[in-house]
């Protein structure tokens, strides 16, 4: 499990831009779409950057919102936005490969957090939050698929590129995340939605 992990502090003061610029807002459109569906309820994001889809939402229309990751300077960019001041919002700085859940959650959200990692990685991170069941309700992956089509893989070639040199990322193709997560989740009910031409997949498995 101890593998690697990536530092995106070098990267945090233009990740947004750069993210938008390139996926032409899709990055952040199917996060916001997924939270419309959970106002009013208990929800924590793994991996969860600078936070920036919660832009779109004022803090009281959820119960609680739990942000969790590893980079300080993302976790220093949340702090630079309105909503990180509401007492219902927590950002914890942690190793979000291995689940502490301190409370019930209606939906676990992994936001283009699962591809760092190779498939046998992202096998036990999802077998050790399965095992947690008991504390969630729904848990959501966004992120990309294997690329078909030519313009989807001239990017991810460069977006790969980029990381390896800016973030110690170490992989050299896009993981088969899905694949691992239908495998693992196989029991649960599954809604899928696609982006930016399949490229990014948001799939909410209901494990309840
Ligand atoms: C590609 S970024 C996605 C950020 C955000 N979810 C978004 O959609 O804008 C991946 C995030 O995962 C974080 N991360 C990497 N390894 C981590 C780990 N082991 N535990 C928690 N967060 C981690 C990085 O710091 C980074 O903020």
């Amino acid at each position: 499990m101890d593998k690697v992990i990536n530092s995106y502090d070098k990267i945090a003061s233009f990740y947004d831009q750069l993210g938008q610029l390139v996926f032409n807002g899709a990055l952040k459109k199917a996060q916001v779409e997924l939270l419309n569906g959970y106002k009013g309820k208990n929800i924590l994001i793994i991996g969860a950057g600078t936070g920036s889809a919660l832009k779109d939402f004022e803090a009281d229309q959820f119960e609680s919102i739990d942000l969790l990751d590893i980079s300080e300077q993302m976790h220093d960019r949340f702090f630079d936005t309105g909503i990180s001041k509401s007492p219902n919002i927590n950002y914890f700085l942690k190793d979000g490969r291995i689940p502490d859940l301190q409370k019930h959650y209606e939906l676990i959200m992994f936001p283009f957090f699962l591809d760092q990692f190779d498939e046998e990685e992202i096998r036990k991170i999802l077998i050790s939050y399965r095992s947690t069941q008991s504390k969630f309700d729904d848990l959501a992956i966004i992120d990309f698929t294997k690329p078909k089509k030519f313009k989807h893989k001239v990017i991810a070639k460069i977006m790969l590129y980029f990381f390896r040199i800016t973030t110690g990322y170490t992989l050299n193709k896009i993981p088969s995340i899905f694949k691992v997560s239908d495998e693992i989740l196989s029991d649960a009910k599954k809604k899928e939605k696609h982006y930016y031409g399949s490229f990014i997949k948001s799939s909410v498995y209901s494990c309840i």
